[in-house]
């Protein structure tokens, strides 16, 4: 396996799991250089995982003339311009979610990394998820014939600090879109439809800084399937992330992951071991096996499993989501590609 050198641009909660993952498990990755401008935070990441060289301005790590490769960790708001001077930089890119805010930034960005002919990968981790890839074989191979309906509910057990949801884009375009994008990934055909309801129910101070925190919304599809997301910033029994496939021969349910399997009976009843605490823990392997096949398409030179286009989409449908929240409407979805 040749070793692939990669530059890590945001040392925040996601930087620091892809750090630990690219330093400790992936044996071809050569981790070179980390940047993000809390200097301090730079350093203490850069010297936990043996990271030769920290710096508080990304620049110098697009300029790198070394590096093949960088992983995008910074704030939803910064990924553009990064992933424009990257891709003109002759760099691979794993970009986090979602792309960006603002479509045609996306779309002026996608141009760039298809006339760089770099590989582009966005972080939509939970396609890399053991139970959801089973999910997504048994509909295929036609366990529960035809997919009618798919319904996804996603809840936090707590909301991110105030100054995150104010660069986060708001509900839709920064939790949601995993489940748009989970949604795609499942029923294999576009969503041309969104209807989505809000509201502000778990800390006012989000409604206060221009979002809400709680969200459902019901998808049309193409291909006629039906499908509903429920989202939450607050759960307070844990990290609540169940699917539920039903299809005219039966139904698929991928119920929560348990810590452990013990179930303890008592005189106050059954209890179950709590949920895992956040995505860090029950997504754990989904985040090793994404960037382990994002170095493999380096490596190979084929086609990463999640592309742009798949980032786009699923900010199309946020988008639209967004508008049908605040116009109380259902919203036909503007396909740009
Ligand atoms: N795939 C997932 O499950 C998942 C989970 C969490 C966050 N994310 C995404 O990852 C991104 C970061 O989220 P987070 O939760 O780690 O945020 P965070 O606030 O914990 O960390 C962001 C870090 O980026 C740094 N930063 C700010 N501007 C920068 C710049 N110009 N260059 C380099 N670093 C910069 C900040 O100082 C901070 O340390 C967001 O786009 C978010 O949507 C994805």
């Amino acid at each position: 396996m040749k070793d692939i050198k990669i530059g890590l641009i945001g040392a925040g909660r996601i930087g620091k799991l892809h750090a630990e993952n690219l330093a400790s498990q992936i044996p071809n990755a050569k981790l070179v250089a980390l940047a993000d401008p809390e200097l301090k935070l730079a350093k203490t990441v850069a010297d936990n995982f043996n990271i030769p060289y920290h710096f508080d301005d990304y620049h110098h790590i697009i300029d790198h003339p070394e590096i093949d490769a960088v992983i995008i960790c910074s704030p939803t708001n910064t990924h553009t311009q990064i992933i424009q001077e990257a891709a003109n930089a002759g760099k691979h890119i794993f970009c986090e979610k979602p792309i960006d805010f603002d479509l045609d930034r996306t779309l002026k960005s996608l141009e760039i990394i298809k006339k760089n002919g770099i590989k582009f990968q966005v972080g939509f981790n939970r396609r890399f998820d053991p139970n959801f890839q089973s999910v997504e074989n048994k509909i295929l191979q036609g366990d529960i014939g035809d997919l009618h309906i798919l319904r996804i509910t996603s809840r936090d057990p707590a909301p991110p600090p105030i100054s995150y949801i104010e660069v986060s884009g708001g509900i839709f375009l920064d939790m949601m879109i995993h489940d748009f994008d989970m949604a795609r990934y499942l029923v294999k055909s576009e969503v041309v439809e969104v209807y989505a309801a809000g509201g502000v129910m778990v800390d006012n101070a989000i409604g206060e800084a221009g979002d809400i925190d709680t969200a459902t919304v019901t998808l049309k599809f193409a291909n006629g399937a039906l499908g509903t997301i429920d989202n939450s910033r607050q759960a307070v029994y844990g990290y609540d992330q169940r699917i539920e496939a039903f299809g005219s021969k039966g139904m698929i349910r991928a119920e929560n992951v348990a810590t452990d399997t013990c179930i303890v009976s008592n005189d106050k009843g059954s209890h179950q071991p709590p949920l895992p605490h956040f995505f860090l823990d029950r997504y754990k392997s989904s985040y090793l096996t994404e960037m382990i096949k994002f170095l493999l398409c380096i490596e190979n030179d084929s086609m990463p499993e999640v592309i742009g286009n798949d980032g786009l989409k699923a900010m199309e449908i946020a988008l639209a989501a967004k508008e049908s929240y605040l116009m109380n409407r259902p919203i036909k979805i503007k396909n740009t590609t």
